[in-house]
């Protein structure tokens, strides 16, 4: 199911003209546009938990959006914690949830 908005009742339909392309969340292909965030993709494919806190395990997801509380970091192309709030899609992307620091074995 997708959550994508595409009509909205006021700001109407979304007609960014952004190429769509598939990227690799857990194994699993989702489609996305390029340059919207990664956490949008993620979301309109209603993929709310991005990563597992170190001590308690405890899952976190979207809280400020701009890049500034860290709990959208996943690991995306090898490299942990990034903000997926405010990184771009690009082609082909690699995306995992990420379980504790992210180091090796994702951890
Ligand atoms: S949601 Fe806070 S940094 Fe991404």
């Amino acid at each position: 199911m997708c959550m994508r908005i595409e009509d909205h009742i006021i700001i109407g339909k979304e007609d960014s003209g952004a190429e769509t392309v598939e990227i690799t969340v857990d194994g699993k292909p989702i489609p996305a546009k390029v340059g919207e965030p990664i956490l949008a993709a993620l979301l309109a494919k209603n993929i709310i938990i991005n990563r597992y806190t170190v001590k308690n395990k405890e899952p976190r997801g979207l809280f400020c959006g701009i890049g500034q509380c860290t709990d959208c970091a996943m690991i995306v192309n090898g490299m942990a914690n990034v903000r997926t709030c405010i990184t771009p899609v690009e082609k082909g992307m690699v995306v995992n949830t990420q379980f504790g620091i992210g180091g090796e074995g994702n951890g």
